[in-house]
């Protein structure tokens, strides 16, 4: 396991986790990567470690160019511990490297470990000259952590931005130039929408601290190194964090019986006659990593919901939870579903939606028991101040 150049002097060193597909309930197909980096300079300088359970591989790489007792100063850039797991291991490969971490990140590093490691916090503008090199450090609280930090190396013109423009993606190829673009970007959208998305005006505030940063290389925490791409990826995080949506639906529902998919299928073909391309996802068969991927970016989410024993159907209540939590902006809603004897779930899903923002031009669409054709056509009949 060897490092990989990036610029000379500086490496990637981190690790490929081939087999995670579950990442803190976020499904990830396609594995992750853990990626940290070493400045060799007159000072040895890594950013970032790995996941503890890759602390082996991390110390592998930074041996194929440096003995680990050589090193300096660890920069921790986020204290989640897919990044800060493994310091434990470097720093006893490495007894005289100091940790530099953001005011938050020190203390929180400190909650993680309670260990006594020498460390300096730093803050946005202050920077430290370790050779040739200066490295300049940017605190970006809330992305996507209190404590996040970005690392700047004005030298090589590289930005080292921890889990901004991240992708659970692993891969051979190291550049994002070396990868198929379209599935790099579904990662990185699909990353943004279940990491980073309740901090959209935080995020904003994050472009604007980086915007006037002379930038060839951009080295993620996760997944691909842009030095092709990164206008693209950029154009898209301002879109992203900005609540834009493009004029699409997504009918997310689950369904007992079949009444409340014939009910979704109703509300599909509605957006279709409008000629408003409609995305179907059951929440059994789709996970909610992936259904809120959509939801980000459609202007319309209709969501069908059941009742079981006069509540949510559990599937819905813990997509909604999820939703909750990760507040997709700007949406034009709708909740609708079938019960049998009490249909008071139906609204408190409604209200869940609500309570984040959305509109409801038109208000939740029950049916008791199994909707008729008279049913399916009041409702698709119903919908039209949803394009008022
Ligand atoms: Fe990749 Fe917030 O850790």
């Amino acid at each position: 396991m060897k490092a990989k150049e990036l610029k000379p002097g500086v490496y990637w060193v981190g690790a490929i986790d081939w087999n995670v597909r579950d990442f803190h309930g976020y499904e990830t197909p396609r594995g992750t990567t853990y990626n940290a980096y070493l400045i060799v300079d007159e000072q040895i300088v890594l950013v970032d470690t790995v996941k503890k359970t890759h602390s082996a591989e991390l110390l592998q790489r930074i041996s194929s160019v440096v003995d680990p007792s050589r090193i300096d100063l660890i920069v921790a850039n986020h204290v989640e511990m897919d990044h800060s797991g493994s310091l434990p291991e470097v720093l006893a490969a490495a007894p005289k490297a100091r940790v530099i971490a953001s005011p938050n990140g020190e203390a929180g590093l400190k909650k993680h470990f309670h260990q006594d490691w020498p460390m300096k916090a730093v803050r946005t503008g202050e920077s430290l000259k370790i050779g040739r090199r200066t490295l300049q450090f940017v605190q970006v609280p809330f992305v996507h952590w209190p404590d996040s930090m970005v690392t700047y190396i004005p030298e090589d013109r590289i930005l080292l931005p921890n889990d901004a423009f991240g992708q659970h993606y692993a891969s051979a190829n190291l550049f994002d130039d070396q990868n198929s673009f379209g599935v790099v970007q579904f990662e990185a959208a699909k990353y943004y929408a279940n990491i980073v998305m309740p901090y959209g005006p935080q995020v904003a505030k994050a472009l604007d601290a980086i915007a006037g940063l002379d930038i060839d290389l951009v080295g993620p925490s996760h997944g691909v190194v842009w030095r092709s791409h990164f206008k693209d990826i950029l154009a898209d995080y301002r879109k992203w964090c900005a609540g834009e949506s493009r004029n699409e639906a997504v009918v997310v529902y689950d369904t007992m019986w079949g009444s409340t998919e014939a009910m979704a299928k109703a509300v599909a073909s509605v957006f279709e006659q409008r000629g408003i391309p409609v995305t179907m996802r059951s929440l059994k068969h789709t996970h909610a990593s992936d259904v809120i991927t959509d939801v980000m970016t459609a202007r319309y989410v209709a969501l069908g919901c059941p009742v079981l024993n006069l509540s949510m159907l559990p599937t819905v209540a813990g997509f909604l939870a999820y939703v909750k939590g990760l507040k997709p902006v700007r949406k034009r809603g709708l909740v609708f579903g079938s019960y049998g004897w009490d249909g008071r779930a139906i609204q408190e899903a409604e209200g869940i939606l609500k309570g984040i923002g959305w509109e409801f031009p038109v208000p939740a669409q029950s049916v008791k028991w199994v909707p008729n054709s008279d049913d399916l056509g009041k409702l698709a009949a119903s919908l039209e101040p949803l394009f008022g």
